[in-house]
């Protein structure tokens, strides 16, 4: 905003018309990226879905079939590897977060490379916990932006990127008490792990399989 007051200053002030036509460019630049951030911020705060049991291969296919055009228009290859996991959650924060991060990988993706999706139960102490790993072969991160991923407006996209879906992802799963850490290696890619905390209750199927089988 406050670019872009500077902006229209300088062409209210500017008689060159080639001067005032590069301004107005900047200034409508300067202008989607403020409706990036709003979207961004107003998805993070509008949601209020209530915390419940997610299940969180059903999310991670909705996701990716969200972003079928993009994955298909670059060839990228998806491989799944997804087993029976849930998260005590709100839905939409966690879509958020999963849009958030494969939207990253598309986004370092160039044609042909691969998208990695792994889902697992595991556990945190006594905790269990739903781990959910988004990899990709992409361009990678420079080891010393790899510490400012998660502050708000840090982005290499220049006039493209906000800098915010990372730090919003952050937010979310600090406020669900998981964890997301990142591992990068230049020109090899990236990896994305998020924890959730789970409900177990993809164990219910197992636990009721043996009773059932106990009682026949
Ligand atoms: N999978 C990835 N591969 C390579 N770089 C990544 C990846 N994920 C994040 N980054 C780096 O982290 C930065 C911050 O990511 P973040 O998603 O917060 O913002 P952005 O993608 O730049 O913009 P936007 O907020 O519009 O998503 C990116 O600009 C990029 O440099
Ligand atoms: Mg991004």
């Amino acid at each position: 905003m406050a670019a872009l007051s500077n902006l229209l200053y300088l062409i209210r002030n500017t008689a060159d018309p080639t001067e005032r036509q590069r301004y107005l460019a900047t200034a409508e630049e300067q202008l989607n990226r403020a409706s990036e951030v709003t979207k961004q911020t107003l998805s993070f705060v509008r949601r209020e879905s209530p915390m419940e049991p997610v299940n969180l291969s059903d999310l991670v296919e909705a996701v990716l079939a969200f972003y079928s055009n993009r994955i298909q228009g670059k060839h990228i290859t998806v491989e799944r590897s997804l087993t029976a996991a849930s998260a005590f959650a709100s839905r939409d924060q966690v879509r958020q977060v999963l849009n958030n991060l494969v939207a990253n990988a598309l986004d370092a993706l160039s044609t042909s490379g691969t998208l990695h999706v792994r889902l697992r139960t595991s556990s945190f102490g006594s905790r269990p916990v739903a781990r959910l790993l988004v990899a990709d072969s992409g361009s990678g991160i420079e080891p010393e932006y790899l510490r400012r991923l998660f502050e708000p407006f840090f982005t290499t996209k220049d006039t493209v990127g906000t800098g915010l879906a990372l730090w919003v992802a952050k937010q979310i799963v600090d406020a669900h008490g998981g964890c997301i850490h990142v591992r990068s290696r230049v020109g090899k890619g990236t990896v994305v792990v998020v924890c959730w905390p789970s409900t177990g209750e993809e164990r219910v199927p197992q636990v009721l399989a043996a009773h059932s089988a106990q009682q026949a």
